[in-house]
């Protein structure tokens, strides 16, 4: 028997103002997007924009339902758009933000386990990590270097194959 072990780190920033211009802009732009998230029912909205490697951005926001489990997350809207309008180009960054219309929005919020999932095989198909930047309206902002650090020891393409 032995032990295995999982680590990693990631920056932790005060404010948006902390990081350099490229990445701040993300974010803003990911904090305006939130006003356009279809979130009626948990009236939590959250807003990603992705940049690509062509430089091009690609924005997703949370689409909900009625029918509640119908809904789907701004991540996994984001990641559809982009894999349908800009097929196979890998994302360098993707800036998440949430506004939360009956609390805080101060504390960074991150993907949800599907979203994890999904993010991790975008990252596997186009061979580059994406780097996350994660925050609320205000406040703190985490970075990652690989989304994919978010769900270790994860399934894939690779165990389909054996
Ligand atoms: N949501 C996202 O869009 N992304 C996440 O990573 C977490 C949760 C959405 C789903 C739902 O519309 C609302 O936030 C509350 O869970």
């Amino acid at each position: 028997m032995r032990k295995e072990s999982f680590e990693f780190k990631y920056e932790v920033f005060e404010s948006s103002d902390d990081l350099p211009e490229k990445d701040r802009a993300l974010i803003e732009n990911a904090r305006k997007v939130t006003e356009i998230a279809y979130a009626p029912y948990s009236e939590f909205k959250v807003g990603a924009v992705a940049l690509l490697n062509t430089g091009q951005l690609v924005s997703g926001t949370n689409q909900e339902n009625a029918s509640y489990p119908v809904g789907l997350c701004a991540e996994r809207a984001l990641l559809a758009t982009a894999s349908t309008l800009h097929t196979n180009i890998p994302i360098d960054t993707m800036a998440i933000a949430y506004h939360n219309l009956n609390g805080e929005s101060a504390t960074p919020a991150s993907p949800c386990g599907m979203c994890r999932q999904y993010i991790s095989e975008y990252e596997e198909r186009t061979k580059q990590p994406i780097r996350l930047l994660l925050s609320g309206m205000q406040g703190r902002v985490f970075v990652l270097e690989k989304a994919g650090q978010l769900l270790p020891l994860s399934f894939g393409s690779a165990d389909l194959n054996g």
